[in-house]
């Protein structure tokens, strides 16, 4: 498959700018050149824009940028939907985690219409499970994965969900911030979690392998959706929203290797990368190292390779 850079430069769901910086710093880490040299074809398709649209206000005073988000969720639903039917195997370049509204409705109607399974591998220190009611920071970047269940709570504001995501169909891992509504949300929702003590206790492998074998029983799509703040902040400080304790760089390698290993993934979004808070391009290029070892960047040949 070609691999497709798609450049979302969206902050309208944080209170903190500089993701607009996100997508560039990205190219500028040469991730185009990366996947080239482990024999992908590549196109960089630009960074995409929303069109405007009606002016929207929501009962809940927090809520900002309302009206920009829900712009930004059309366009990349419109576009995601466009790059899975076509084939391609789009790495979304973010920008805020707002934008996984769009990227993975997107996403889940063109599996739909393909008459396969999506499930979505959530790495995050957040599980962005808030309604547009109980968000009290009224940053939409919160919001995006009770928007791709089909949660309510977004009725009349953003756009109506042909294809839900099915919560059983997820796994979140690397939580170490969850909000009160966000922890009922997610029990009542029956979705898979594992914070921090449990990868403490067990590590990565045993949770990732587990999914990916239910993936692959499916026969199912594999979107991954990337939240630079999944990382501990001592080695990715460039995110507005670090939280203490995440992924180390090792059990991240990992991941991606496991998830390269699998062949499952279908599509990947890298979010939250603000490189306005960056050292010297310090998480842009580690992001960009993940993504080489997701694409099948080794040390030495890994016998255990599908
Ligand atoms: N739960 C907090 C909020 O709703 C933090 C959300 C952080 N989300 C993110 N995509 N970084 O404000
Ligand atoms: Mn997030
Ligand atoms: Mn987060
Ligand atoms: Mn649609």
């Amino acid at each position: 498959n070609t691999v497709v850079l798609i450049g979302a430069p969206v902050q309208t769901g944080t209170n903190i700018q500089g993701c607009v910086m996100g997508p560039d710093a990205l190219r500028t880490a040469g991730l185009q050149g990366s996947l080239e040299a482990l024999g992908y074809s590549v196109i960089d398709r630009g960074n995409v824009l929303p069109e405007p649209g009606p002016n929207r206000v929501h009962s809940n005073s927090a809520v900002h940028h309302l009206s920009d988000t829900i712009s930004w969720t059309e366009k990349l639903h419109a576009v995601a939907l466009e790059e899975m039917r076509e084939g391609s195997l789009p790495l979304f370049l973010g920008g805020d985690h707002s934008m996984a509204a769009g990227t993975v409705s997107g996403i889940a109607q063109a599996a739909e219409e393909a008459g396969e399974e999506q499930f979505v591998l959530w790495l995050d220190a957040h599980p962005d499970f808030h309604n547009l009611s109980t968000t009290s920071s009224g940053n939409l970047h919160g919001t995006p994965a009770a928007y791709f269940c089909g949660l309510s709570g977004f009725e009349g504001y953003y756009p109506k969900l042909n294809t839900a995501i099915k919560p059983e169909n997820i796994c979140m891992m690397g939580l170490r911030s969850v909000d009160n509504p966000e922890r009922s949300a997610l029990q009542k929702a029956g979705i898979e979690t594992y914070d921090m003590r449990r990868i403490d206790e067990n590590g990565v492998v045993k949770p990732v392998t587990e999914f990916l074998s239910r993936v692959k029983k499916a026969n199912g799509r594999l979107h991954v959706s990337f939240d630079v703040d999944f990382l501990d902040p001592d080695i990715a400080p460039a995110v507005g929203t670090t939280v203490p304790g995440g992924a180390t760089f090792r059990e991240a390698h990992l991941i991606m290797e496991m998830l390269c290993d699998s062949q499952l993934v279908t599509s990947v979004d890298l979010v939250e990368l603000n490189p306005f808070l960056d050292v010297r391009g310090r998480t842009a290029t580690l992001m960009t190292d993940l993504v080489s070892s997701l694409f099948g960047k080794q040390v030495l040949d890994h016998p255990n390779r599908a």
